[in-house]
């Protein structure tokens, strides 16, 4: 057989497999954290969560990557510049990726904030939060009351049963009691106004689907105590003490999570778990943190195997440790991300995940023993050499190197699968990463 059709029948098995346990697995809750009373409410919106899941699967993952890879050679054809300057820009609107591209540099970006939910790329491209709805404006940073939250907040925003673009009046920090529980189909855009989520409790996608985040600060997150907290404008209940995430998407589908500013929370900057799928997480960037983002938190939850995420244009900056990101079972696809510092290792796993590595800058730290960029847990080589990994495109510089597995080192098929554009490109591509400063009536 020709590599390229060994590579695409790899594919086609890991497909299957993973069809067959999403259908069959799927059905089975296993946890249900954080929630001290799972009654009626929350049995129902989980069995609402797992159908979303199943039907927002993607049964052609490498369809999906070609789309990325074909709308990033558009955006940079003719483009030959691979440097990122180091001092701050000040020059004109310049949007170096597709995805700002769809949107940025439009002056009146302000009066068409909904234009962004045309924009996503990647498995979470079909999301499209609060569009469509009114909008929501924060007035109050103040979060004193879980049960019954004052109207101006975040947090009342965020219960409300309808679509909304939820935005901010002027500049805030929002120190949260607990957890911020979401409904579904909202968009949190932070476009216009320097926003920090920082010093209490993080935000929590469970059992959601249709949740765009943009351009939010979210760091120094603690763990909160639990309590009463409302979820929604017809139900509260008893929550047991929250992790420290700074995003926790538990069991939800179809997240999209772009331009966020994250660094030192309790926990995960981003945690994705309890079959949660068609998730896009890109041009964040992300600074001083142990363990980046966690795709799927136990080895023994066959039910991650829908998950599906891509990770793109995000800059993984100073002070990284790990996880950026460590996964189970799912399919991620690594693209087009910038790796300036990590301490132990950068791209992690354990239960089989399929990891599509592909036009990444990966500079290794001076440590010896850490230019690994993969790390593979609990399986001996004789078992996770079957795994699909693949490094595509990637720059590897000061010693880096990435341990292929699943296909004997063989590349992508050309024929089959758009090549990426290469990681000299990342510089570029990820300039802008993190939350940008925009000001309405001028290009952002
Ligand atoms: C970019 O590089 C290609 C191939 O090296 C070259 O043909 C093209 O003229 C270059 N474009 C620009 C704008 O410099
Ligand atoms: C979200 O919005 C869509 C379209 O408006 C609607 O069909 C769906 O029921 C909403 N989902 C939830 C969980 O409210």
């Amino acid at each position: 057989m020709e590599p390229r059709t060994t590579l695409v029948a790899t594919m086609e098995a890991v497909k299957l497999r993973n069809l067959f346990l999403v259908f069959v697995v799927l059905t089975v809750s296993t946890v249900t954290a954080h929630i001290a009373d799972f009654d009626e409410v929350w049995q129902n919106r989980a069995e609402e969560a797992m159908t979303a899941a199943c039907q927002a699967y993607h049964p052609d993952p490498e369809k999906v990557i070609n789309h990325f890879n074909k709308h990033v050679h558009k955006v940079t054809q003719g483009d030959n510049s691979t440097r990122r300057e180091l001092h701050k820009y000040h020059g004109p609107c310049l949007a170096t990726n597709p995805i700002d591209r769809c949107w940025r540099c439009q002056k009146n970006w302000a009066k068409n904030r909904m234009r962004l939910a045309d924009c996503a790329l990647g498995f979470g491209r079909h999301t499209t939060g609060g569009k469509g709805g009114k909008i929501y404006m924060v007035t109050d940073p103040s979060d004193n009351d879980l049960v019954n939250p004052k109207p101006g907040t975040l947090r009342h925003a965020v219960i409300q049963p309808e679509p909304l673009w939820i935005i901010f009046a002027r500049n805030m920090v929002i120190r949260l009691s607990e957890e911020l529980i979401f409904t579904s189909n909202k968009t949190v855009d932070a476009r216009g106004a320097n926003v920090h989520i920082a010093g209490g409790s993080g935000f929590t996608l469970q059992f959601v689907r249709n949740i765009i985040i943009h351009g939010l600060h979210i760091h120094d997150i603690k763990s909160g105590n639990g309590g009463l907290i409302r979820d929604s404008v017809n139900h509260y209940g008893f929550r047991s003490s929250s992790d420290g995430d700074g995003v926790s998407i538990f069991g939800a589908t179809n997240i999209w999570i772009d331009h966020l500013s994250m660094s030192n929370c309790a926990d995960g900057l981003i945690d994705v778990v309890e079959g949660s799928t068609a998730i896009t997480i890109s041009n964040c960037h992300f600074t001083h943190h142990n363990e980046v983002m966690l795709f799927g938190a136990s080895d023994s939850y066959s039910g991650d195997s829908v998950m599906q995420i891509t990770v793109a244009f995000n800059h993984f900056g100073q002070g990284m440790v790990q996880r950026m990101p460590r996964v189970r079972w799912g399919f991620v696809h690594v693209v087009n991300n910038d790796y300036t510092h990590w301490l132990m290792y950068a791209i992690g796993g354990s239960q089989h995940p399929t990891i599509i590595s592909q036009g990444n800058r990966f500079i290794a730290p001076p440590n010896l023993a850490a230019k690994e960029v993969t790390k593979r847990d609990y399986a001996p080589e004789s078992v996770w050499q079957s795994w699909l990994w693949r490094s595509e495109g990637d720059l590897m510089m000061d010693g880096a190197f990435f341990t292929q597995s699943g296909n004997s080192g063989q590349s992508y098929s050309k024929r089959d699968l758009i090549t990426p554009k290469p990681g000299s490109y990342v510089p570029r591509l990820t300039r802008f990463s993190g939350s940008i400063n925009c000001v309405p009536n001028s290009p952002c």
